[in-house]
């Protein structure tokens, strides 16, 4: 639908940065035509009763033309290299790994001398966790953002990470930064204003006179941290007001039903888009709308916001995709990647949260039916969108799969879920596993887990106990957790850390900054003393290390295991073992997992359901020739072995 005065305003602001629309900035121009309904649309579906908004749209117009303009023009040529490639992200090549700067190396100035490590494992994308500024002892681990636009001092300055993107874009690596949408600390400048009695500033926020609104939203509003931080709403004492803290008391969640909220916040999305980020990680959509009477969790105002910065990043800085960071239930998460006219034009990724939780599950209970079970649901992705696929990362793990799932694989899902918990927090009398139970609800019995992979996988016990074979199985089943992931479609993202098998740090309990959370317990401080020990034949490190690079590799050279809608779960002919087939074009590569610490039998005929089978196929884990047997015959899995098989 033609719609002329848009297009006066977009040539208006096109003439205003002298932007050169007949020569190399032809293609901006096309962009911006083509999303320029849809980003009307959406803009005036949010604002259109703001009696400003006008202006306010008026401003976004110019704001992506600005933006544009200030992008520079090594970032534009590799946004026209991403858009020739077509889904760039989509590829098997990419491998992630997500570490906090400071207890990874120090500094950002350090990381770049840290890159051949990342080069000797085959990682070529990192996730530096939050760098901008934020109060130490209330940072949330850097989640609570009081300057979006300076480095925090602990990690160097915006010069550092400026050199770091350059030194990485040079050796072809890809960078993601966060941004935190839902809030910032109340050190930010806006809520220091606000606290001064700014009115303006006041609205950049939800804040209230009185418990009235706060304790009507509070009926409806799930609480997010119930131990450190109960209910949604906290008292400020300089405002004389009640503020809606969704997260910590100290993370005030910023308000964009007001549109100038929005626009600041786009406006930083922009500063990071021209910092050369290539994916920039959108921390808790999911929460970035409220409503009175709902749980102000996946409202549909809160797609919205996320499709027209889409729209928006799509044309000044396409070469940027988006991960929305949303942990939600299998139903809502498809929502992310956009709906009808938006399917995969809204986030460009999300992580498999459910999938992971399903790993955990498998491997507790050596039955993979709920993860099956799951399945119909998460294969919904839309094609042109990819996962980000991961065992732990710093969060903790919410078994937040549906009950339904649970119950049809033939288990009632508050016990299973009990079980579950009491596992992984060692409570289970016959667990290796040593995690700890994060944000307990007494009121509904909630509760999520945390510890890091070695820790979960029974490492720390078994060193404990120095006991050969127990550190032997975790071992197996740590690179059986990982493999899982790798291969399942998606970027892979590791856990630093877990490449060399840290086990859980417990220090953070002197620290009265992180005691209150124990997610700091699989937040390790890398010593590199130990890292070293990679290089050392036979130590768990080497084991772990050498593993973990041979997955990248080997994910490296099977194009069919990059995210392109081409997975297929194979019948479970027995509940211990785990298998999907990848393919593309030729390509067949199928991946079994036993979850079990026993030996597994699976029928050669599992492999007849899915097309001719040769008479040998190829283990890229193991490098060897695996001879196929008949119907009646099986392949016999080893506890916790794994077998990456290429058709050949
Ligand atoms: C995200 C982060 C988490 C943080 C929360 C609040 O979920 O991953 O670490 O606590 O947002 O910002």
């Amino acid at each position: 639908m033609y719609n002329h005065p848009l297009h006066q305003q977009i040539n208006q602001a096109i003439q205003q940065q002298q932007i050169d629309i007949a020569g190399m900035d032809n293609l901006f121009f096309t962009r911006f035509i083509a999303n320029a309904t849809a980003i009307d649309a959406l803009f005036h579906e949010l604002y259109g009763k703001h009696p400003q908004q006008e202006v306010f749209f008026n401003q976004l117009i110019n704001l992506i033309a600005e933006s544009y303009t200030l992008r520079p023009a090594i970032l534009k040529q590799r946004d026209e290299e991403k858009q020739t490639k077509g889904n760039w992200f989509l590829s098997n090549e990419i491998t992630g790994m997500s570490l906090y700067v400071d207890r990874f190396c120090g500094n950002i100035k350090n990381l770049g001398s840290k890159l051949d490590y990342f080069k000797e494992l085959g990682v070529n994308f990192l996730h530096l966790m939050p760098v901008f500024e934020s109060p130490e002892g209330e940072s949330d681990g850097g989640y609570a953002v009081s300057d979006f636009r300076k480095v925090d001092k602990r990690f160097g300055t915006l010069k550092d990470l400026q050199q770091l993107q350059g030194q990485m874009q040079k050796e072809g690596m890809y960078l993601m930064l966060d941004i935190v949408l839902n809030h910032t600390s109340h050190h930010h400048e806006w809520a220091k204003k606000a606290k001064a009695g700014d009115k303006r500033y006041q609205d950049y926020f939800y804040t209230y006179p009185d418990r009235s609104l706060p304790d009507q939203f509070d009926r409806t509003m799930p609480e997010i941290f119930p131990e450190s931080s109960p209910g949604s709403f906290t008292w400020n004492e300089e405002m004389k007001k009640w503020v809606m803290t969704v997260f910590h008391n100290y993370q005030w969640d910023l308000n964009y039903t007001n549109p100038a909220v929005f626009l600041e916040m786009l406006d930083t999305i922009f500063f990071y888009a021209n910092l050369g980020v290539d994916i920039l990680r959108i921390d808790a959509p999911a929460f970035i709308w409220k409503q009175l009477g709902t749980s102000c969790q996946n409202l549909p105002q809160a797609h919205s916001l996320l499709r027209l910065i889409k729209q928006s990043v799509q044309v000044a800085a396409p070469g940027m995709a988006l991960l929305g960071e949303a942990i939600v239930a299998p139903k809502e998460i498809m929502k992310y990647f956009g709906t009808g006219l938006y399917t995969a034009k809204e986030c460009d990724f999300a992580y498999n949260a459910t999938h992971m939780a399903l790993q955990w599950d498998a491997l507790a209970t050596a039955d993979i039916r709920v993860m099956l079970a799951a399945q119909h649901e998460i294969l919904q992705k839309p094609y042109g969108t990819s996962w980000i696929t991961y065992t732990r990362c710093h969060d903790d793990i919410g078994l937040g799969y549906d009950d339904y799932m649970i119950r049809n694989a033939g288990f009632e899902p508050f016990e299973h879920r009990r079980f579950l918990k009491d596992y992984y927090a060692g409570y289970y009398y016959d667990s290796p596993a040593k995690g700890a139970l994060f944000s307990v609800n007494p009121k509904t019995n909630d509760a999520r887990i945390s510890g890091s992979l070695a820790s979960l996988c029974g490492l720390e016990k078994a060193i404990e106990q120095q006991n050969e074979e127990a550190i032997e199985y975790a071992v197996r089943k740590i690179l059986l957790m990982q493999a899982h992931s790798f291969f399942l479609g998606g970027v892979p993202m590791i856990f630093y850390g877990d490449e060399v098998g840290y086990t859980n740090d417990y220090s953070y309990l002197d620290d009265p900054g992180k005691s209150y959370d124990n997610r700091w317990m699989h937040r390790p401080v890398i010593d590199w003393d130990k890292n070293e020990k990679r290089n050392e034949a036979g130590t768990v490190e080497q084991k772990i290390f050498s593993g973990t690079r041979k997955l990248i590799e080997v994910r490296k050279k099977i194009f069919a295991v990059g995210d392109y809608k081409n997975l297929t779960w194979l019948t479970p002919h027995n509940i211990h073992i785990a298998g999907y087939l990848r393919t593309f074009e030729d390509q067949k590569f199928y991946c079994l997992f036993n979850f079990r610490d026993k030996h597994s039998y699976l029928t050669w005929f599992a492999f007849k359901q899915h097309g001719a089978v040769p008479d040998s196929l190829y283990d890229h884990w193991q490098d060897r020739k695996v001879s196929v047997g008949h119907d009646h015959e099986y392949l016999v899995m080893e506890p916790y072995q794994f077998l990456l098989l290429e058709v050949r």
